[in-house]
Order: C-alpha cells, then structure tokens, then sequence
C-alpha cells in the first residue's frame, strides 16, 4: 500500500461509502435509467468515484460499465469523441459477448476478415457499428455519427440482455468539441440529451469540475439535463479519513495528521503528495512535516500552479491576490486595487465561473483550493508586493 496521486479504487479507495453504496444501488437496477452528475473541485477525488462505482457494478450480474474520459481526446473535435465513444461502448461489452479482440484491433482489420471473425450471430451488431465507424470520414455526417455512437449501448444492451451504465468523466469538456473548426459543444449537449432521453437500458453518469460549464450542462434548471440526473457534490475527505488514509501507510503522530488536515482542508489528492514525500523521509516530525509542505509549495506548487495562475489575465490575477491578502468584499477589493466596485463584480464573476473563487453570505468571496491560496501567499505575493 502506496501514496499515489492516480485516481484510486479497491483497497486504496477511502470511505466515501454513502455515495458509493447509493450510485451502485441505483445504477445496478434494470429497471432503472437513472443517472448521476458528479460535481467538485479539481482533485477532489470525481474520477476515483467513478472507477470505484465502476469496479462494484462490474462485480454485479448483468451489467456493463463504460468508463470515457472526454480529457482522453487529443484533437477534441466531434469525429473523434464519436469514434473513441463508440470503441469503448464496444469494448465495455467484449466480456460479456465472448469478444476476444479489442475494437481498436478490429478497426484495422479488413472487412473481408472481418466478417469471418464477427459472424456469429451475436457479434454481427459488432460488425455493424464497426463497419458503420469505418464509413465515416472526417468531419462529415457528424450528426449522425453521434447519434450512432449515443446509441450503440442501447444496442448491445438489446442484444445481450444487459443493463448499461455509460460514464462520461469530464463531460463540461464537450462545450468545447469542434467540427471543421468551429465550437459545436451547445448543439452536441442539446443532442446527447434528446437520445438519452428515450434510453431504456442505458445510465448515463457525467462528472465534471469546472463549476460554469457544469452548470451550463446540467446543474442550473434552464440546462438540457435538469432532472434527468441526480447531483451530487463530491466534498474533501473528513478528519478521520485522511486519519485512515495516511495511518493505512505510514507511522506518524496525531499531530502530524491533524498539521497536513489543516494544511490540504481534506483535499484527496494533496494527502497523497505530501503522504508520498514523507514516505521518503526517515523521521515523520512535526518539524519535518511543515518543512515537506513548505518544499510541496515551492517545488510542486510551481508545477501546479503557476502555469493555470498565468493564463488568467492580469485583473484576475490582481484580485486573486488581493483575496488572499485578506480582501474579501468587492468594497475592500476595488479600494485595494483602485477600480470600481461595478468592474470588480464583473471580474469576481469570471473567477466564480473558473472554479478559483466561491461566494460565501453576506458578498464575502474566498479563494476555492485553500492550498493554491498557501501558494499565493508563500511564493506569489512575496515578488508581487517587491
Ligand atoms: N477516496 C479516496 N481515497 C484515497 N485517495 C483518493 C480518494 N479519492 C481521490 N484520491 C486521491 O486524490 C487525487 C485526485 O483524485 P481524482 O479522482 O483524480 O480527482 P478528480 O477527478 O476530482 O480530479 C489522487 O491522488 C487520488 O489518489
Ligand atoms: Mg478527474
């Protein structure tokens, strides 16, 4: 048992039981097509929900669990989310069709061979969709190329007899899929709604972090998905979890536990990278713990943070610093950094939309990753304020 900073399932997933327990009873039922929309900071821990609910369903009779992740896509146009959909929706289902090839395999073989390898009776569905993905050309007939790909588990599900539960991790992601160049993400969401709504053996899960494209998507109820899938926050890890977590592999004090549960507010992932360098270390003092985060947030916070901190513009920048300077209103912020409080709101705005900054009551903002906001202060404020 190791630190790592992959998504994890199995013996290195930690609680998160009531969600789990919930999402596989509600997947594993035939009778039902209903679906779930994960939401939650970048890190938080979605993926690993999803390849843990993953991991129980494939334990169960009579299901098959596609797991796609829309930041898998190298071009991010629609042929190839079209494509690489349908290969997995192929591939989810090989087990349980005594399909011995992948369909990636397949799609390089010739037809002629082919159709010998697929002519059982069970597998020419198989041929078909492999058939029918082979015809399609760049950018052409895209519309219905998806509707095909939108379809296949409805499909093999027919077929098999089984239920489909389809995982799209990163699915705000799809707003920004081309097509000869152009954004088609709108038309793309509108349309994956209207096929999964008339699906009768197929669960549709997304996930997504990036809060103003998931609201777009499916959490504000003007968006295609409104009711159509249960919502659910994925939060930090509790105080006794990133116990568990960091007992589970290392011999440390409570009060070392309880120094990097202040330090990561519970957030999976920088439990795991600060796990990862104490491992190294002979001694797991207090004093060499606080040393570790501080090397954590000018080594690795550099890496992690510096280059998304960059592509923000330079107001973005300016109040985010401010923010965690101690500003907190958008009286405070525009006096700070001598502008009106009408463009401070708008910039507030963006930075709310781009997952850096929440809205607390009474119009008191916060930065969202309490880390990112350590690194702000040790690294960023000290060259901005000279
Ligand atoms: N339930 C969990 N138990 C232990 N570690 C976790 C858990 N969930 C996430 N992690 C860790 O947190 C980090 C981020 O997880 P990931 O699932 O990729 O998050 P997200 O998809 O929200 O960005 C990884 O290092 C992973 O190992
Ligand atoms: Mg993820």
């Amino acid at each position: 048992m190791n630190f790592t900073l992959q998504p994890v399932k199995g013996e290195k997933f930690i609680n998160r039981n009531e969600l789990l327990e919930e999402m596989v009873t509600e997947l594993k039922d035939k009778k039902s097509t209903v679906g779930y929309a994960l939401y939650g900071k970048r890190r938080i821990g979605k993926t690993s929900v999803l390849k843990e609910v993953q991991r129980r369903l494939e334990k169960e009779e009579g299901i098959a669990v596609v797991y796609f992740s829309v930041w898998d896509l190298i071009e991010s146009n629609l042929t190839e989310f079209c494509q690489r959909l349908s290969i997995e929706i192929i591939d989810a289902f090989r087990p349980h069709i005594g399909l011995k090839y992948k369909t990636i395999e397949l799609i390089q073989t010739p037809l002629t061979m082919l159709r010998k390898i697929l002519d059982r009776s069970e597998l020419k569905v198989v041929y078909n969709e492999i058939e029918f993905i082979l015809s399609k050309k760049k950018d052409a007939e895209e519309g219905i190329f998806l509707e095909h790909a939108f379809n296949i588990s409805e499909k093999l599900a027919k077929n098999t007899g089984l239920k489909c539960v389809l995982m799209i991790d990163e699915f705000p992601s799809i707003i920004v899929l081309k097509s000869n160049n152009t954004k088609v993400g709108d038309a793309v969401l509108k349309k994956i709604r209207t096929i999964s709504e008339d699906w009768e053996l197929t669960a549709l899960c997304i996930s997504g972090s990036i809060r103003s494209t998931m609201d777009l998507a499916v959490l504000a109820s003007s968006s295609p998905f409104y009711r159509q899938l249960i919502v659910r926050e994925v939060k930090p890890l509790k105080k006794e979890h990133v116990y568990e977590l960091l007992l589970k592999n290392l011999k440390i004090t409570d009060e070392g536990i309880e120094e990097i549960y202040n330090f990561s507010s519970g957030i999976p992932f920088y439990v795991q990278f600060i796990g990862k360098m104490l491992e190294r270390c002979e001694t797991k003092t207090l004093d060499q713990i606080k040393k570790i985060e501080k090397d954590f947030l000018t080594e690795e916070g550099n890496i992690l943070f510096k280059e998304e901190f960059n592509t923000l513009s330079p107001k973005e920048r300016l109040i985010i610093i401010n923010i965690a300077n101690g500003c907190h209103t958008p009286k405070e912020l525009a006096k700070a950094i001598g502008d009106k409080i009408s463009n401070v709101n708008r910039f507030l705005t963006y930075l709310n939309e781009k997952a850096y900054v929440s809205k607390e009551e009474k119009g008191r903002y916060v930065l969202d990753d309490p880390v990112f906001e350590k690194w702000l202060k040790m690294v960023i404020i000290p060259i901005s304020t000279g």
